[in-house]
């Protein structure tokens, strides 16, 4: 698989309830390396054009309200097939129905509060990091030896 890059966020709840190193260490005993990471309390336009996709949706507001409430962490992760690996270790939106194992069925509290944020396409994937960190902040490094 393709060396890929992906936006991760630890929503306020994962923050709130102090879980920040467990889910660091899900996603690179995963195989995902971090090689972008800051926190941020994010303001209501900022959320609002991160979600902009779902500005429809009935869920939109009380999604931004939840993702501005308190600080997240942004993670750029990389490695083979970032973006499947990170959603496989994250689990379903609706840790009702995530499997066993994932970091929303044993940490999320419910479908909207459900502790982290993974880019879903490779297209989503490079608007996002983009959306938040620009190039010169990604310091990325050589995690597979080339020679
Ligand atoms: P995310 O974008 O945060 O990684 O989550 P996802 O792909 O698994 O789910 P998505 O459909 O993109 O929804 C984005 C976020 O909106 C909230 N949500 N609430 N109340 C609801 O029915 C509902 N549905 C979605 C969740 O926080 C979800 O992660
Ligand atoms: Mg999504």
């Amino acid at each position: 698989m393709a060396n890929e890059r992906t936006l991760s966020i630890i929503k306020p709840d994962g923050v709130e309830k102090g879980i920040i190193g467990k889910v660091i260490s899900r996603l690179e005993s995963s195989g995902l390396k971090p090689v972008g990471i800051r926190m941020a309390r994010l303001s209501r336009a900022e959320a609002e054009g991160f979600y902009a996709v779902h500005r429809e949706r009935p869920f939109f507001d009380d999604l931004v309200k939840f993702m501005t409430s308190g600080p997240v962490v942004l993670m750029v992760l990389e490695g083979d097939g970032a973006i499947a690996r990170n959603r496989e270790v994250m689990g379903a939106t609706d840790p009702k129905k995530a499997a066993e194992g994932t970091i929303r069925k044993d940490f999320a509290t419910d479908i909207e509060k459900n502790t982290v944020h993974g880019s879903d396409s490779l297209e989503n994937a490079k608007v996002e990091i983009a959306y938040f960190f620009p190039e010169t902040a990604i310091t990325s490094y050589a995690w597979k030896a080339s020679s």
